[in-house]
């Protein structure tokens, strides 16, 4: 099968797509066939050789958490799906022909592969940071970063909560932000002070990582009422940041009903093929993708 890899830690032409060995699913897991692997600030990371204890790897590597594709093999002790089911989840070098899954759920109908890559890590984000905030409904959340892939989603498990949200984004995506539900200010010079314009912010979500922790303290009034997911400096200001994966079933279970009850659609920005996972890192990277971005196989 092909396979997106690479040896060395690097930019992103230490990519390549090459022939590999097929995986196979061993017990409680599953393999599908790829149809498309969504694009996550993570993979980069990774591929840098950032320092991330929460995804040690060995080279040479693959690339790749989430993906969607039809079920292949299914392995010893896993009930309740069968070889050609459509599933979306999260497993292991997903930029490939064939992955093993270590978490998954069927697709809700209606939802292209494309589409469904998208979701897995980034509604289990979501979740867990609304939960880890401790935002009640009727409370007034503040989003710092809120057009990509995570903020896509908190906005919208927020509005089906009954959250209300102030969400920071670029000029071209103030529109974007107000669909799904937000009061959307842009971020830049006198943020702080648009933000105390719109009223209240009960808690705050830092989802960019571009220094403003301090700011979110002092907007909340405490830092137990903020969270960063994108700042490893947050606790040396007394804030926590949320890095640890889990509840990752019953995320893609909510995520599945959110879906199909029609509140929950993260767009893609853009789809690439295997051969251009180089490109799609790159865009990644700049920063400023709004919804996802998805690789198709
Ligand atoms: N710790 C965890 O568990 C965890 C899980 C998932 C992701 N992450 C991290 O969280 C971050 C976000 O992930 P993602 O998948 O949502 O990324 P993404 O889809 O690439 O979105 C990044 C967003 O950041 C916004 N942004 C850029 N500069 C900004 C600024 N100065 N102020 C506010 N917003 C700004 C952009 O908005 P505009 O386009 O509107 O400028 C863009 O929409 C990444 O760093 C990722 O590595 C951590």
């Amino acid at each position: 099968m092909r396979k997106v890899s690479f040896a060395e830690f690097g930019g992103p032409d230490v990519l390549h797509l090459l022939d590999a060995e097929e995986p196979h699913a061993g017990p409680g897991r599953i393999r599908i066939a790829v149809r498309a692997a969504g694009v996550n600030p993570v993979d980069w990371r990774i591929r840098e050789g950032q320092k991330l204890s929460a995804h040690p790897i060995e080279l040479p590597s693959g690339v790749g958490l989430d993906a969607a594709g039809v079920v292949d093999e299914v392995g010893e002790g896993v009930e309740g799906v069968g070889i050609g089911d459509h599933v979306f989840g999260e497993g292991f070098d997903t930029y490939a022909e064939f992955a093993v899954m270590s978490a998954w759920a069927r697709m809700p109908e209606g939802l292209s592969f494309a589409e469904a890559a998208g979701y897995p890590s980034v509604v289990e984000t979501a979740l867990r940071v609304i939960r880890e905030v401790g935002v009640e409904p009727g409370q007034t959340l503040l989003v710092s970063g809120a057009s990509g892939g995570v903020g896509s989603a908190v906005l919208q498990i927020a509005r089906d909560r009954g959250i209300a949200v102030i969400g920071t984004g670029g000029a071209a995506n103030q529109d974007y932000l107000r669909g799904l539900g937000a009061v959307a200010t842009t971020y830049g010079e006198g943020w702080v002070e648009r933000v105390r314009g719109l009223g209240r912010v009960d808690a705050a979500l830092d989802l960019a990582g571009s220094g403003v922790i301090r700011e979110l303290v002092e907007l909340t009034g405490d830092p137990r009422k903020v969270i960063s997911i994108a700042d490893l400096g947050a606790p040396d200001l007394g804030v926590r940041f949320s890095g640890v994966a889990g509840s990752v079933p019953d995320a893609l279970v909510e995520a599945a009903d959110l879906i199909a009850r029609g509140r929950l659609h993260i767009p893609i920005e853009k789809s690439y093929s295997l051969t251009e996972a180089a490109t799609a890192h790159v865009d990644s990277r700049a920063g400023h993708t709004r919804g996802r971005r998805v690789i198709v196989v």
